[in-house]
C-alpha cells in the first residue's frame, strides 16, 4: 500500500499501529468525554449561581456553589489526567514499534539502496521523524478529540439555552474550518522541509564527528562550522515559517470569533431589554460561549504537530516500503566445499557509469588460493562483493559448489564466506564480543583459541581486563595491525569455507604487514581464498593470479608465468619493484 502524497492514507496507516492498543486509548477517550462534560458543567454552574444569587436569593448557594466548584474541578482533573496518560502510553508504544521496524528494515535493505542514502538522513528518520509521529499520535490526537468533544458539548448546551443566539456561534464555524484547511496544507509543506533539514543537521554533525582527525589536521574547524551554520540556518528558517503560521492562526481565529461574539452580544442585549432573556440564561450562555474560543484555538494549533506527524509518518513509511533484500532461493547449505565459478559475469552499478565487470569467467577449486590483482578501480572489490551477494550480477552467474549463488538461502550463503578487508569495522564493545560477533554458539575456549591464533592475546595481555577490555570508539585506541588481528580472529572463529581478503594488509606498515601476513596464512589454510591486493608481494604465493583491467580478465597464471609473459602483471610488478 503506497501512502505517498496521501495524508489520510498515512494517518490510517499510523492508526493501524495503534489499533492493538485500542482499549487503552478508549480509556483516554472516556477521560476526554469526562473533561468535555465538565465544561458544560461549569457553564451550568454559572447559570445556577446567577439564578440562585440574583433571581432567587437562595442561601443554599452559599455553600453549594463552592463545593460544586471543587467537585467539578476534581472530575475535570481526573478527565485531564486520563485523557493525556493513556493516549501517551499508546503513543510511546507506537513510536517504539515504529522505530524497531525502521531499524530492522535498515538492516534488510539492499546494499545498492543503502549506497545511495545519506546515513545522517537515515539516522534522523530513526530519531527525529519517529518522535514527530509520536507528537501527532498523542498530543495532537488528544487535542483533536478532546477539544472537538468540548466544542460539541458546549454548542449543544448553547442550543439548549437559546437556539437563536447559538446560531450566531455556528456562523463562525465555516471560516474557522477554512482557516484550518489552509493552515494544514502549509504546515505539512513546512514539516517536510524541517525534517529534511534535521536530516542535514544529523548528516553534517555525524560526518564532522567521524572525521575529527581530518578536521584537526586541515584546521578545518571554521570550515565545518560554516557548513553546519548553513544547514542549521536552513532548519531555523523552515521552523520560523511554521512558527509564523501558527502564531498568525491564533489572532485570526480570535478575530473570527469576536465577530460571532459581537453578533451574540447585540442580539442578547436586545432580548434582555425586551425581557425575553432571563439573567441566569444570559450568564450561563456567556460562560459557555466564552469557553469555546480556547478550544478552537487549540484545534487550529494542533494542525502543526498533526501535519508534522503525517509528514514524518510518510517519510518513515517510504523507508518501510522499500523492498528488502531478496532472501535467496530455497536451497539450504550446511558447509560448502568451496568451489567457486564466475561464468560470463557482467555487472554494472545501478545508476553507475556503465559496465564495471565484463564477461568474467574463471574457476577456483576448493581449497585453492587465487589472487586478483589490477589497478585501483579495475573492479576487484566489486568482483568479490558478488559472491556473498552484496550485489547481484547483471549478466552471467556466480556459482558456489556448482549452484548459482542466487539459489541458496541468503543466510546460508553468507555463512560460507568470511571477509577481511582494509577497513576493519569494530563496535563499541569488549574485544571478546568484537571477536565473537554474532557467534552465540561459540565457547569461551574457541574464542580464546581464535584470539591466540590471531595474536590478539599478545596485545590484550597488557590490558588489565584482557579480552573483556572495552574498545574506545570503534577501536580508535588500537593500532591498524591490532585492529586487523581482531578481524582475523573474527574470521577464524567464523571458520567459513570461503575467504575473501580484500586489501587486508593495505593499510599496514611493512612490519605489521609481515606479521599479519602470518596470521592470514593461518586463516587461509584449508579454505578457498580470493586474495585481492595491489601490493604484489602479498600475492606471489597464490596458486593462480588473475589480472583485471577495466573489468576484464587480461591475464591469468602463476607469478612466474606472468612475469615471463611480460604483460600487465609484469608491468605492475616492475613499477612496484622500482619504487
Ligand atoms: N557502490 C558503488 N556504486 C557505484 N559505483 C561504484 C561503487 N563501488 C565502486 N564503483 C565503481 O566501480 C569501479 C570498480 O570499483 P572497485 O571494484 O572498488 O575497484 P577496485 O577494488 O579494483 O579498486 C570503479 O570505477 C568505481 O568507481
Ligand atoms: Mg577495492
Amino acid at each position: 500500500m503506497s501512502t505517498r502524497g496521501n495524508p489520510w492514507a498515512v494517518y490510517r496507516r499510523l492508526l493501524s499501529y495503534a489499533r492493538p492498543h485500542l482499549g487503552v486509548y478508549l480509556l483516554g477517550v472516556l477521560g476526554m468525554m469526562l473533561y468535555a462534560a465538565t465544561e458544560a458543567g461549569l457553564a451550568g454552574l454559572v447559570k445556577f449561581f446567577a439564578r440562585g444569587t440574583f433571581l432567587k436569593h437562595d442561601p443554599t448557594v452559599l455553600w453549594l456553589i463552592p463545593v460544586a466548584v471543587v467537585g467539578l474541578f476534581l472530575l475535570r482533573g481526573l478527565g485531564d489526567f486520563t485523557s493525556n496518560y493513556f493516549p501517551g502510553w499508546v503513543g510511546r508504544r507506537v513510536i517504539k514499534q515504529l522505530r524497531q521496524e525502521v531499524f530492522s528494515h535498515y538492516l534488510r535493505l539492499p546494499t545498492s539502496f543503502l549506497d545511495g542514502q545519506q546515513s545522517g538522513h537515515l539516522l534522523s528518520k530513526l530519531t527525529y521523524n519517529t518522535e514527530m509521529v509520536s507528537a501527532a499520535a498523542t498530543n495532537a490526537s488528544v487535542s483533536l478529540i478532546r477539544d472537538s468533544l468540548s466544542v460539541i458539548v458546549l454548542l449543544v448546551y448553547l442550543f439548549y439555552l437559546n437556539w437563536r443566539l447559538a446560531f450566531f456561534c455556528i456562523a463562525a464555524a465555516p471560516p474557522i474550518g477554512w482557516l484550518m484547511q489552509v493552515a494544514n496544507r502549509s504546515f505539512r509543506r513546512y514539516s517536510t522541509r524541517i525534517q529534511n533539514s534535521m536530516g542535514d543537521i544529523t548528516r553534517v554533525a555525524k560526518e564532522a564527528i567521524d572525521a575529527h582527525r581530518l578536521i584537526k589536521i586541515f584546521n578545518a574547524e571554521e570550515h565545518q562550522s560554516e557548513r553546519f551554520e548553513r544547514v542549521n540556518e536552513a532548519n531555523r528558517a523552515s521552523n520560523m515559517k511554521l512558527v509564523f503560521a501558527s502564531a498568525l492562526s491564533n489572532p485570526v481565529v480570535q478575530l473570527i470569533t469576536s465577530f460571532a461574539l459581537a453578533g451574540v452580544l447585540y442580539v442578547s442585549e436586545r432580548q434582555v431589554f425586551a425581557h425575553r432573556l432571563p439573567i441566569d440564561v444570559f450568564f450561563g450562555f456567556f460562560a459557555a460561549a466564552m469557553m469555546v474560543p480556547p478550544h478552537l484555538r487549540r484545534l487550529v494549533n494542533i494542525s502543526g504537530p498533526l501535519q508534522q506527524g503525517i509528514a514524518a509518518g510518510e517519510s518513515v513509511f517510504e523507508i518501510l516500503d522499500q523492498a528488502p533484500e531478496n532472501r535467496g532461493g530455497g536451497l539450504p547449505i550446511e558447509r560448502a566445499r568451496g568451489e567457486i565459478e564466475f561464468r560470463n559475469v557482467c555487472f554494472d552499478y545501478a545508476g553507475g557509469k556503465g559496465p564495471v565487470l565484463q564477461d568474467l569467467s574463471f574457476r577456483v577449486q576448493a581449497g585453492e588460493t587465487v589472487a586478483i590483482v589490477g589497478r585501483s578501480g579495475s573492479g576487484k572489490t566489486t568482483l568479490a562483493s558478488l559472491l556473498p551477494r552484496f550485489y547481484d550480477v547483471s549478466g552471467g552467474a556466480v556459482l558456489l559448489d556448482g549452484h548459482d549463488v542466487r539459489e541458496y538461502r541468503l543466510e546460508d550463503l553468507r555463512a560460507q564466506v568470511s571477509l577481511v578487508s582494509q577497513e576493519v569495522v569494530l563496535f563499541n564493545d569488549t574485544i571478546r564480543n568484537n571477536i565473537a560477533f554474532n557467534a552465540a554458539g561459540k565457547t569461551d575456549a574457541e574464542i580464546l583459541e581464535a584470539a591466540r591464533a590471531a595474536n590478539v592475546i599478545e596485545f590484550v595481555a597488557q590490558q588489565p581486563l584482557g579480552l573483556a577490555s572495552p574498545l574506545a570508539d570503534r577501536g580508535q585506541n588500537l593500532s591498524g595491525g591490532q585492529r586487523q588481528r581482531i578481524s582475523i580472529a573474527r574470521a577464524l572463529l567464523k571458520d567459513s569455507p570461503v575467504l575473501i581478503l580484500d586489501e587486508a594488509t593495505a593499510a599496514l606498515d611493512n612490519e605489521s604487514e609481515r606479521r599479519v601476513q602470518q596470521e592470514l596464512a593461518l586463516l587461509m589454510r584449508g579454505r578457498t581464498t580470493l586474495v585481492i591486493a595491489h601490493r604484489l608481494s602479498t600475492v606471489e604465493n597464490a596458486d593462480r593470479i588473475i589480472v583485471l583491467d577495466r573489468g576484464r580478465i587480461v591475464e591469468t597464471g602463476t607469478h612466474q608465468q606472468l612475469l615471463a609473459a611480460d604483460g600487465l602483471y609484469a608491468a605492475l610488478h616492475g613499477m612496484q619493484f622500482n619504487a
